[in-house]
């Protein structure tokens, strides 16, 4: 199986990463780029979702016409930085549930830990699409979806920002049937699991904790 990455190459999604990528930027300024780029990311992200005809009535006439379940999605965040894509998702998916997996790096190997894990009811019947802005070790994605697997939805996405090869080549090892959508694969990691040149810290530049 080849796996599936698919860099969202719009000039508005690269416009709006191009201006968060600035060390300069102020929170309030990369909070709402974030939240466009997530409503964005939902339009690329749910392309391929199936739709249902439905009996409706127009001013004319009755027609049968295609409608998408939100109420089957399952927006899977990665706390924290995962949260700041969840707002755009939800106003462009507004009927889909919400799961959390809480997960910290070890700053000695790197590796994920484990602290929260809390998913909606009836995930076999569900398509979960994972948020975590920073794909970078791929640790805390792998762990992630690892841990999802157990849930058994009916498809796993991931969606982040910005991707390191590296991150991208550990988690499909791992997890080659779950497509990556992310905006731009950059450089390498650094000595400290940074993405370069990237955008620093997405967690603390989301919530302004530096
Ligand atoms: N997490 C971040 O927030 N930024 C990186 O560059 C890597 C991991």
């Amino acid at each position: 199986m080849t796996p599936e990455v698919h860099v969202v190459t719009h000039p508005l999604v690269q416009h709006k990463l191009t201006l968060m990528r600035e060390k300069d930027r102020s929170t309030s300024s990369f909070r709402r780029l974030l939240h466009e780029i997530s409503m964005l990311m939902a339009y690329e992200v749910t392309r391929e979702m199936p739709t249902q005809l439905i009996d409706i009535e127009t001013p004319l006439e009755r027609m049968q016409s295609p409608v998408i379940d939100g109420k089957k999605t399952v927006f899977v965040v990665i706390m924290r930085a995962g949260s700041g894509f969840l707002d755009g998702m939800l106003e462009v998916v507004p009927g889909a549930r919400v799961g959390h997996v809480g997960l910290y790096r070890d700053p000695k190997t790197l590796g994920a830990v484990e602290y929260y894990f809390k998913m909606p009811q009836d995930m076999h019947e569900r398509d979960a699409i994972v948020l975590d802005p920073m794909l970078a070790t791929g640790n805390s994605a792998l762990a992630a979806v690892e841990r999802l697997k157990e849930t058994h939805p009916k498809s796993i996405r991931f969606v982040s920002l910005l991707a390191a090869p590296e991150g991208l080549a550990n988690f499909h090892a791992r997890h080659p049937d779950v497509p990556v959508y992310t905006c731009a694969i950059d450089r390498q990691l650094n000595d400290h699991g940074y993405i370069v040149p990237g955008l620093g810290d997405a967690g603390d530049r989301i919530f302004g904790t530096k």
